[in-house]
């Protein structure tokens, strides 16, 4: 496995076999089984896999976020070399943003709601990185997870919008055992806080139940998820959404699917989680 930091040994390393297919994993690091599962479904998809550890400093729009945001490169690159991964990028701040930097991605509507609301310059942040990954990379697919829908929306959007030529793929969010989705920040959680933030996927099935039992009306699917989680101590709403799983824009009634998706503060811990009812869940476009 090779680790470089600098753009042009990336490059370098990419340019050995133009006969290879790559696929790119863009993670943030402190890695967890989510982010392997992306590097398995990449090592099946295609013959070289790329995994970049960048935390983006701008996608934060608050600087303590930043700061605390967890960090293990040692384990990230141990985990790493064990899944077989061939090129890892692990660049400073400064060698993806050099001084003079000005350069932003702006995908409009599908950035505008949920998390796009709560943490304004997020999604600029994410796709100007994810944009500059592909084209250090130039792999024929990327990898992300379901969990973070709104993302992946915003990446399709872009690839499209931009012609970039490779495949989008997106592959369902792993749970712990109670139903948490794996994220880098559930180390946050504290002992007391951490058996609460299951409230987010039982939410979600209370919604997707609703669903399966008949109920197509939008805002009782968002009554039955804020139920769950109005009842769990330590637990407070910031947004429940019932969405177009592409457009992201509030249904009133569901016809055919949508994204059932939530973010709530679990003690001082913001966690988001989703689901899509009405149709399957992992894709791929491009
Ligand atoms: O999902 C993440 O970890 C980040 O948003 C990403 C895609 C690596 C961009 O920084």
């Amino acid at each position: 496995m090779q680790v470089v930091a600098d753009i042009a040994a990336v490059r370098r390393a990419r340019e050995v076999d133009l006969s290879a297919t790559w696929g790119l994993v863009p993670t943030m690091g402190f890695l967890h089984e989510g982010h392997l599962n992306l590097v398995r479904q990449a090592r099946r998809d295609n013959s070289r896999v790329g995994v970049s550890i960048f935390v983006n400093p701008a996608q934060f729009h608050n600087p303590d976020d930043l700061a605390t945001y967890p960090r293990d490169p040692e384990r990230d690159l141990a985990l790493l070399k064990q899944e077989g991964v061939d090129l890892v990028w692990t660049p400073l701040p400064d060698q993806v943003y050099p001084a003079g930097y000005q350069t932003y991605i702006h995908v409009e509507e599908a950035s505008r709601p949920l998390e796009g609301a709560a943490r304004p310059g997020h999604f600029r942040g994410v796709a100007t990185v994810v944009a500059k990954l592909m084209n250090v990379f130039q792999p024929q697919r990327v990898y992300f997870g379901q969990k973070d829908a709104q993302q992946v929306a915003v990446v399709k959007r872009m690839v499209e919008d931009l012609n970039f030529p490779l495949a989008v793929v997106s592959c369902p969010t792993v749970r712990e055992a109670d139903g948490l989705a794996m994220s880098s920040r559930n180390v946050l959680l504290s002992p007391q806080a951490r058996p609460h933030a299951a409230c987010l996927f039982r939410a979600l099935q209370a919604g997707s139940d609703a669903f399966a039992q008949g109920e197509h009306q939008a805002k009782s699917l968002r009554d039955a998820m804020r139920t769950v989680i109005d009842a769990t101590p330590m637990a407070r709403i910031d947004y429940v959404s019932v969405a177009h799983p592409e457009t992201l824009a509030e249904l009133d009634v569901v016809a055919v699917a949508a994204l059932l998706s939530l973010a709530v503060f679990v003690d001082e811990v913001r966690l988001i989680d989703n689901i899509i009812v009405g149709e399957t869940a992992c894709a791929e476009t491009g």
